[in-house]
């Protein structure tokens, strides 16, 4: 099993499953074109995240991290008529990014992005509507901080994602001294301890290499 496998059966799946059709397109090139780091999820996680929110019904979504907004995209055509996704993203060049892929979308009235540091701009959030659906996908130094916020966030039934667990399984690797790998194995910590959620973790490989999602379906 090699890269270039995992690599070429992603295309292969996308092909299929997740076909390039031009507002994702357009969304990458700029992304590309700006300089910013192809690190958005793949067509085919993309469209999973997107199943999952579709499955939960969830009509208000919040993501942490945006960059040029690709998975946000995939988001928020998974919303019912009226839904919201609220995405949080540190820099304001990668927001800007996001913000005219939106509207090159169609998507500016259902896709509000606010700029800051996520935890300074999820507290205020408290005062809104519980969300149904959760994407954590920014720092990983400060999972494990995002993941008591989505918590405090969301409602029994709602459904927190998490990108990024596993990074070529250095998560298991526990005499690491990477701050993001610790950040890694500090919010698998608190989910192991977590009565209020049910929650698993996936292990990934394809185009976007080995990694993972942790899946936390909130029940109390
Ligand atoms: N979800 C995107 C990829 C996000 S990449 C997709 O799959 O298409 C991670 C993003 O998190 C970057 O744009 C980075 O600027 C942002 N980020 C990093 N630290 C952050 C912080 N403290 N608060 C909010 N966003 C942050
Ligand atoms: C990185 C961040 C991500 O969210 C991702 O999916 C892959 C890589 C990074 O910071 O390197
Ligand atoms: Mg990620």
């Amino acid at each position: 099993m090699t890269e270039s496998l995992w690599t070429e059966v992603d295309r292969y799946i996308d092909e299929r499953v997740a076909p390039p059709d031009p507002v994702l397109t357009a969304a990458l090139d700029a992304a590309n074109a700006a300089g910013l780091p192809a690190i958005s999820v793949s067509p085919s996680q993309g469209k999973l995240i997107a199943i999952l929110a579709r499955s939960v019904k969830a009509s208000r979504v919040l993501e942490i991290g945006t960059l040029a907004g690709y998975s946000t995209i995939w988001l928020a055509r998974a919303l019912p008529r009226r839904g919201r996704v609220v995405t949080l993203e540190y820099d304001p060049k990668h927001a800007d990014i996001a913000r005219s892929n939106f509207a090159r979308a169609g998507l500016s009235d259902s896709i509000e992005v606010r700029v800051g540091a996520a935890l300074d701009t999820l507290p205020p959030l408290a005062k809104e509507p519980p969300f149904d659906f959760v994407f954590i996908d920014a720092d990983k130094v400060n999972t494990p901080e995002y993941f008591k916020w989505a918590l405090r966030l969301t409602h029994p039934g709602s459904l927190i994602v998490v990108d990024n667990v596993v990074r070529d399984g250095r998560v298991a690797d526990e005499t690491i001294d990477d701050d993001n790998v610790r950040g890694m194995q500090r919010f698998m910590d608190m989910l192991a301890n977590e009565p209020r959620v049910l929650a698993t973790v996936v292990q990934t490989v394809g185009a976007k290499g080995y990694d993972g999602f942790a899946l936390a379906l909130v029940t109390a």
